[in-house]
């Protein structure tokens, strides 16, 4: 009876050291196997005098089944342990992308990276700012006077907040760069622009890209390189290009850049309205007060910038008509790019 006794000591506090499956088999083994040491006490229990049989038997399979029922317990145990370290290290990763990929890029996320390639590959950086904009920044400091047309309201959504609008054009980004870094400044800013306009060629919202080349040399003969190279590479064309005064508040002087209708070689079409030329963005030499509103010193530093609309390049570049097209997301559109 006492060796029955120690036995079970020694078993559970075996139990309760035990940390891996394989220890709980050697253990599950060592007692209750074959030649397991509960297993040899019940057959030495025929060989007891009769009168200590039933107690003795009943000792040994009372602890036979504290062995069984502790290595079970144990066996859970272990199971959940390793369970639990298993997930910390399997788990899965949602963000990563899809093996391979559905659908494919809208046409103005195409147009707009190739736009932002060619300016990157002629040392222009990438600027962003935020479509919810300062009145100041979207006109004050780019020379727009309060009672200048473009403040209208027909052209702008307003927001409640005072002071605040929905920016017109990304020229905002080009005022807060000058505010923020010191020429040389060579930048293009992408980005959603907002108007009160809504036609075939016109939706309240659509996307542009403007240029600033703020340094001691800017010139005009520069940026008519920079635009003139910039239509060649992105129309993969040598398209005639001219450049036709303007007026925009914050260039001087200012003009508008057209191109050769591709569509009908010149010829005069519905696209060119049969002038054989289509207008496909504004530029100018910065205007020194606005140079000035930023703090730059306009006797030192001058400036040249240009602004396109995202949107009509692309309609252009694809033959496409309708702008509404664009934002409509019908697959059968979509599918073609
Ligand atoms: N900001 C002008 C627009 O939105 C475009 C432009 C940019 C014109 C820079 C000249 C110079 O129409």
């Amino acid at each position: 009876m006492t060796e029955i006794e120690s036995i079970r000591e020694t078993a559970l506090s075996e139990i309760e050291r035990v940390k891996d499956l394989s220890g709980i088999q050697e253990i599950k083994a060592k007692y209750l196997g074959k030649k397991g040491s509960i297993t040899q006490a019940l057959k030495k229990i025929k060989d007891l005098p009769p009168q200590e049989r039933k107690e003795f038997g009943k000792k040994v399979n009372e602890v036979k089944k504290q062995i069984e029922e502790a290595l079970k317990a144990k066996e859970e145990e272990v199971k959940r342990e390793k369970l639990k370290e298993n997930l910390k290290r399997e788990w899965e990763d949602l963000t990563l992308p899809a093996f391979r990929p559905i659908g494919s890029l809208h046409p103005i996320t195409l147009t707009l990276r190739r736009i932002l390639n060619i300016f990157t590959s002629k040392g222009f950086s990438i600027k962003e700012g935020p479509e919810v904009e300062l009145e100041d920044y979207n006109f004050d400091r780019l020379n727009i006077p309060p009672d200048h047309p473009a403040r209208d309201m027909q052209d702008t959504f307003y927001i409640k907040k005072e002071g605040y609008l929905l920016r017109t054009h990304t020229s905002p980004v080009q005022i807060r760069t000058m505010l923020s870094e010191e020429p040389p400044i060579q930048m293009v800013a992408p980005g959603k622009v907002y108007r009160r306009d809504d036609d075939p060629t016109h939706s309240p919202m659509f996307h542009q890209v403007e240029g600033l080349v703020v340094s001691e040399n800017a010139s005009f003969p520069e940026m008519r390189y920079v635009i003139e190279s910039f239509l060649m590479e992105f129309f993969e064309e040598e398209l005639p290009v001219r450049f036709r005064t303007s007026y925009f508040p914050f260039t001087e002087p200012s003009a508008e850049v057209d191109i050769g209708c591709m569509i009908c070689g010149q010829k005069g079409c519905r696209v060119c309205k049969n002038t054989g030329w289509l207008e496909v963005m504004g530029c100018g030499m910065v205007h020194p007060a606005v140079l000035e509103n930023c703090n730059i010193d306009s006797d030192i530093f001058q400036g040249y910038a240009f602004g396109m609309g995202v949107e009509r390049l692309a309609m252009l570049y694809y033959g496409i008509d309708n702008i509404k097209t664009f934002y409509e997301n019908d697959l059968r559109f979509l599918r073609q790019f």
